[in-house]
This record gives structure tokens, sequence and C-alpha cells, in this order.
């Protein structure tokens, strides 16, 4: 069988791909199954036909999707691609691929097919090349039309396939890439950054999170996340008993309360409230929804550590429990959840209260 879906996610996640998209997939009474292997980085789900992947890609919102970073619809599976012309093989399995605007030659996000990038950013010249003379890809770029995606796994093996723009992740192998700000405490500050991007579109990023706003770190030492929120221009208290970064002290921007940050209360309400603190999922999630319910913040990004097993059930639980207390209070609310490329485990949530 050709035809089905492809998923990238973080290598060690492939059961918790397979579990959710199997579930999504039923949802859409579209009946399949997952092929997975441990650790590849990637999980495939097959469907009778194309027609049926092409509609989950669809109807199945990619923002739902937590633990995978791409989605593509297969259109054939590749065999022995010969060395010495790959690019025909290509053509000649391209027959029921879409006109496309753009093309991501790609690899699963192990260290072993990690090594075949050169090898991507090279192929994807001549390959480029013949797909736009052949009209499967446009001659320009088009951002409004399918991505062509080639998944290779060695350099004769692989999937190709699209994604729909309006329903895919924007990024080369669904991983943004960002630099490490030298001056931030942390690494973990990348979390936050990645989920800012993602959960906060471009559009709305001034008016959502912008100078003189307040915020809440919980669990903030020493400050990655903080760091985050006062160099858009919060002011913000952070809850930790460990040592904040002088340097964030130094801002005037931050005030340090060693306390517990399951016990804190804000004065004031506050724009946001993010939260790192390392402690069990389901906890982390009721305090994050009572925040919400009793109007402390509007806003929150917060970071669920994921136990061993389980997962997969772990972070659907947590995230019904939310939903359940903001649809009982009577609020409106957006909820994202991802496992971002920066955490490990664990997965970022994003809750807006909506007016
Ligand atoms: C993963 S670290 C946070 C890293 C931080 N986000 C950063 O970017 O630098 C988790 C922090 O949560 C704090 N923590 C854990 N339980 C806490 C609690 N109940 N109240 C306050 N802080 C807590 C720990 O002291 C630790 O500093």
């Amino acid at each position: 069988m050709n035809n089905g879906l492809l998923l990238y996610c973080r290598r060690g996640f492939e059961k918790e791909c397979a579990g959710e998209i199997q579930q999504l997939a039923t949802d859409q009474e579209v009946y399949g199954y997952c092929v997975v292997s441990d650790n590849s980085g990637y999980v495939t789900y097959i469907t009778s036909d194309l027609a049926e992947a092409d509609k989950l890609a669809k109807r199945i919102s990619f923002n739902k999707l937590v633990f995978a970073r791409q989605m593509f619809v297969i259109t054939s599976a590749l065999k022995d691609l010969p060395s010495d012309d790959r690019v025909s093989a290509i053509l000649a399995a391209s027959e029921s691929m879409p006109l496309c605007g753009d093309i991501r030659v790609e690899t699963p996000d192990t260290n072993e097919a990690k090594e075949l990038l050169g090898f991507c950013r090279k192929f994807t010249v001549p390959l480029r090349g013949a797909l736009r003379k052949r009209e499967i890809l446009t001659a320009k770029e088009h951002s409004k039309k399918p991505v062509l995606h080639l998944m290779l796994l060695d350099s004769s093996t692989g999937f190709l396939g699209y994604s729909y723009p309006n329903n895919n992740s924007p990024f080369f192998m669904g991983i943004p890439r960002l630099k490490f700000p030298s001056e931030a405490p942390s690494r973990s500050t990348l979390k936050l950054e990645e989920a800012i991007l993602l959960f906060v579109p471009k559009h709305q990023i001034e008016q959502r999170m912008h100078s003189g706003m307040t915020g809440v770190d919980l669990g903030a030492c020493p400050g990655g996340w903080t760091y985050q929120l006062v160099r858009r221009g919060l002011f913000v208290s952070a809850i930790d008993n460990g040592p904040m970064a002088q340097s964030l002290m130094d801002t005037g921007q931050v005030t340090h309360y060693m306390e517990d940050g399951f016990k804190f209360q804000p004065e004031k309400s506050v724009d946001w409230m993010v939260c790192d603190m390392v402690e069990k999922p389901i906890m982390v999630a009721d305090l994050m929804s009572d925040w919400l319910v009793k109007g402390w913040t509007r806003a929150t990004i917060f970071n669920l550590k994921l136990p061993m097993k389980k997962r997969f059930v772990e972070v659907y639980k947590c995230l019904e429990l939310i939903e359940s207390k903001l649809r009982r209070a009577g609020f409106n609310y957006e909820l994202q959840c991802k496992h971002l490329y920066h955490d490990r485990e664990e997965v970022t949530v994003a809750v807006q209260i909506i007016k």
C-alpha cells in the first residue's frame, strides 16, 4: 500500500504520534493503520487510497496534533531509486501529485538520517528543475499551492507526497530554526520563544504581548522564560526559591518572589502567566485552569512534564481537565498544545481566553 499520511515527530515519540493520528482519523471515519518503527522519528498512517489520505490532510487540523511536527499525504513509497538517475524515478512516481508551489527534500530528525541532509540540499536543485519542467512544480515559488515533500531515509528509499500550506508546518522538517540568544540565562528560553512563535500569530503579537504589560513566571529560575517576557517589555513577577540571573534583575523589570508557585497569588490580574515548574502534569493543568477561571490571567503558556509511560493518555487527560473547568465556568477560549522541537519529555500548552 502506498497511500496515507506521513507524520514527523520527535525521535522516541512514535507511539504517541501514532496513537493520536489513529484516534483523529477514526473520528473522521477514515480507517487505516499505523506503521511505526521505534526511534525512527516518523510514523505513517496507511489508508485504503489517496482520496482518503487527502481527506485527512484537509480535515484533521494540523494545529490540533500534539505530537506531529509535520503532516503530509503520501503519494508514493520510493524504493531502490537508481543512484545514476533518481530524478527520473521520482518523476515517474509523481503522477498523482497535485501542482505544487514549493519543494522540501527532508529526512526524519534522527542522527543517522540527518547525515543525509547535505545530500538532500544538493539533490533539491536538479529535482526542482525537473519537476518544474514537467509542470509538477510552479515555475516560481507559490505559497498558496501545496508543498511537495520528498522524505529520504537513505539515498535510495523514502516517501513522496504533499502538504497543504494552510494546514502544515511552514518549517523545513517541521523544525523552526531559532538562534540561542547569548544573553539569555538558560537554553530553555528557546522553548518559550518557539511557543510564542507558534501559538501567537505574527499579526497579533504586537497587540497581545507588548511593552508595559505584566506577567508572572512560575518556576522561573534561572530566568530563560522570564528573559523572553522581559525582552518584549513586560514587567515580570518571577516565582521560584532558586536564584534569578542578575542580568535580568538589573533590567528593573523583574520582581523575584521566593515562594511556592502553587500558593502564589498576584495582587492584580496579569496579562500573561507562564509556568515551567517540574511537577505532576495533572497538578500543573489544575493550577493553570484555576488561574484562568479566577481571572488572574487571560493568557498562559506552560509546560506539562510527561511521565515515561502513557504520555499520550496523560496529555489528553490534562487537556480535558482544563477544557472541562473552562467550559463549566462559561469561558470561550482557544487552547493549543504541541510537542515543540525544543521540548524533550514535555509538551507546551497555550490557552487564551476570548472575550
Ligand atoms: C525547568 S526549571 C525552570 C527553568 C526556567 N523556565 C528557565 O527558562 O530558566 C523548573 C524550576 O521550577 C522551580 N519549581 C519547582 N517547583 C516549584 C514550586 N512549587 N514553586 C516554585 N518553583 C518551583 C524549580 O526551582 C526550578 O527552578
